[in-house]
């Protein structure tokens, strides 16, 4: 029998807070430039950078859950195998295969912060626009 590690009312409760009240954007900013960037197009900060193969922060806003997505990311494939959230016990015990990054569950929020306040890009581009071009 399915028996959840965590009550599910417990899990729904989580999922309706939302972000922590009082997180911090702007140290979200810091960190998505710092950690997410490896592999992410992060807004205007690195518009031709990232993995080709890797959504941008900004695209994946355009997922009617993208909420969800970035209050989960690190239980996420393929982020489990190699980011590690303080206080919480790793899905995986095996070696993780890119530069681990190490963040608090503080960190995750702001992050989120930072991403509420990115603009979804238009039509099909992946970019966000920058000074309306
Ligand atoms: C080593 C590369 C790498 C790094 C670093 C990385 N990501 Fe990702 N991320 C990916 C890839 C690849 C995907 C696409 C996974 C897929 O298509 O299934 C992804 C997908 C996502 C998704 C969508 C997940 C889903 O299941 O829909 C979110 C949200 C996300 N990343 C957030 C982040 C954030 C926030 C950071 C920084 C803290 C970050 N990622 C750092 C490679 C990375």
């Amino acid at each position: 029998m399915f028996r959840p590690v965590v009550p599910l009312a417990t899990v729904v409760l989580l999922a309706l807070q939302g972000p922590a009240a009082g997180a911090d954007a702007a140290n979200g900013k810091a960190l998505a430039e710092k950690h997410c960037a490896r592999c992410h197009v992060v807004g205007a900060f690195n518009p031709h950078g990232g993995i080709g193969s890797t959504p941008s922060l900004q695209w994946i806003k355009k997922l009617p859950d993208w909420r969800d997505r970035f209050q989960t990311f690190y239980v996420r494939r393929p982020h489990l195998a190699f980011i590690k959230v303080k206080g919480l016990e790793p899905l995986t015990k095996l070696p993780p295969y890119a530069a681990p990054i190490t963040i608090t569950p503080g960190d995750a929020d702001d992050i989120f912060a930072f991403v509420e306040s990115m603009p979804v890009p238009k039509g099909h581009s992946d970019i966000t626009p920058i000074d309306g071009k």
